[in-house]
C-alpha cells in the first residue's frame, strides 16, 4: 500500500487488521529482546499485521509472560553466534528487529564496560550472523540521545550527533556499524531513534527494575506510596524550571516500525520518533494527578547528571515520508500506563 493510502487510513485506525484491509503480511521477523517493554509490544503488533514472530531474549531484563503467544521465545543471548545461525538458517527471515540492549543513561556512566560489550560488541555478533544467514533487512532501535544536549529543537535527522554518555556512544557505534555492514553486505536498514516512549498496549507495559524513567516512576510511587517522588531538578531554563521531553506512546512508536519495515526497500532510512510536543516534568506530573484522581506527594531533587534541559523531535521526515501520524496524547500515555500498573502492581510474574 503506498504511503499516501497508508495515511488516509491512519487518522480513524486503531487496529492492525483495520490499517491494512486485505493486506496482511506473511513473513517471518526475528525480533531480538522481544520479552522487554517495547519488544513485547512490537512482537503483538506484527502478530496482529500478520507475521510469524520468533523472540530472543536472555530474560535479564526482560518477561517470559511478555511474550504474546503464538510467538516463539528463543532463550538466548544476542552474542551467541551458534545460536543464531541456528535460528536464522532454519527459515527464511526477512527482518531483524533489534530491541535488545541496556538503555539506563546513568548506569552506562558508572559501567561503560557493560554497555560496550552488550551493545556493540554482541550486536557485531549479531550483524554477522544476519548477514552470513542472507536476512535482507535490519531494524534498529536507536535513541535522541545520540544527539547529546540539541542546539537547536526541534532536533532533525540531520543535526550532528554529539552522544554525551556512553550509553548514546554505544547506540551512535551500531549505527555507525550498521552503515558499514550495509556497504560491506548491502544488508538494508532502518535507524529509529526513539524520544520518550510511554504507555502500554494490549497487556504490555514497563516493568524495569530499578525503573527510572519518570511515567512510571511517578506511577508506582502512588501504587507503593515507599517514598515520596523525586522531580530532578527545577532550575533549568525552562518554562517552569523542570526538564522538557517529547513523549510518544509506545504503540505509535511501535506502529512506526511496521511502516518503516515495508517502507524498506531500496535505500537504508533513518527516522527520529517523537510527537513533536515538548512537556515539564511538571506538567507531566500534573497530568499523572489528573488521570490517577488525586494529589501525588513529591520534592524537589538535585538534578540528575546528563539530564539535558530539553529535547523535542522533529518527525516531520517520517510523516512526510512514510505517512506516520501519532495517535496517542500524553494524558493517554499516561491514562493507559496507569491501567496497567494498577492491574499488575508487581509488574509481570515472570
Ligand atoms: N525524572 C524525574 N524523576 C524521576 C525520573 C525522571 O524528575 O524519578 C525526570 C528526568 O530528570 C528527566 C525526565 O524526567 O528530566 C525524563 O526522564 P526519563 O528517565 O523518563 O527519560 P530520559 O529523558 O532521561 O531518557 C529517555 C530514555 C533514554 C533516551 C532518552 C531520549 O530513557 O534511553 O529518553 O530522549 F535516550
Amino acid at each position: 500500500m503506498p504511503a499516501e493510502k497508508i495515511a488516509e487510513v491512519l487518522p480513524e485506525s486503531r487496529d492492525m487488521t483495520a490499517v491494512y484491509p486485505g493486506e496482511r503480511e506473511t513473513g517471518r521477523v526475528l525480533v531480538t529482546g522481544g520479552a522487554g517493554y517495547i519488544g513485547s509490544v512490537m512482537t503483538k503488533l506484527l502478530l496482529d499485521a500478520g507475521y510469524e514472530v520468533t523472540v530472543i531474549d536472555n530474560l535479564v531484563n526482560g518477561h517470559r509472560s511478555a511474550v504474546v503467544p503464538p510467538a516463539k521465545l528463543v532463550l538466548g543471548d544476542i552474542g551467541d553466534e551458534h545460536l543464531l545461525d541456528d535460528i536464522l538458517s532454519k527459515e527464511r527471515f526477512e527482518c531483524v528487529l533489534h530491541f535488545a540492549g541496556l538503555i539506563v543513561v546513568p548506569e552506562s556512566v558508572t559501567r561503560p564496560d557493560i554497555y560496550f560489550e552488550n551493545n556493540v560488541a554482541r550486536g557485531v555478533k549479531l550483524l554477522n550472523a544476519v548477514c552470513r544467514n542472507r536476512v535482507p533487512k535490519f531494524v534498529f532501535s536507536s535513541t535522541a540521545a545520540v544527539y547529546g544536549t540539541p542546539r537547536k529543537v526541534p532536533i532533525t535527522e540531520e543535526d550532528p550527533l554529539f552522544p554525551e554518555s556512553p550509553y548514546g556512544d554505544t547506540k551512535r557505534l551500531f549505527e555507525e556499524l550498521l552503515k558499514a555492514y550495509s556497504r560491506a553486505f548491502g544488508l538494508r536498514y532502518c535507524i529509529l531513534r526513539y524520544f520518550n516512549v510511554a504507555g502500554a498496549y494490549a497487556g504490555l507495559g514497563e516493568d524495569h527494575c530499578p525503573e527510572t524513567h519518570l511515567i512510571p516512576g511517578i506511577l508506582r510511587s502512588v501504587l507503593h506510596q515507599e517514598e515520596k517522588f523525586q522531580i530532578y531538578g527545577d532550575d533549568y531554563p525552562t518554562k517552569d524550571g523542570t526538564c522538557v521531553r517529547d513523549y510518544i506512546h509506545v504503540y505509535d512508536l511501535c506502529f512506526a516500525h511496521l511502516l518503516a519495515m515495508r517502507a524498506l526497500n531500496n535505500e537504508n532510512l533513518i527516522y527520529n520518533l517523537g510527537s513533536e510536543t515538548g512537556y515539564t516534568v511538571k506538567e507531566v506530573f500534573a497530568t499523572a494527578e489528573k488521570v490517577v484522581g488525586e494529589k501525588i506527594p513529591f520534592e524537589i531533587a538535585r538534578r540528575r547528571p546528563g539530564d539535558v534541559p530539553v529535547l523535542i523531535a522533529s518527525s516531520e521526515k517520517i510523516k512526510r515520508e512514510l505517512g506516520w501520524r501519532p495517535q496517542k496524547s500524553l494524558e493517554d500515555m499516561v491514562r493507559d500506563a496507569w491501567e496497567w500498573h494498577q492491574t499488575h502492581p508487581h509488574g509481570y510474574p515472570d
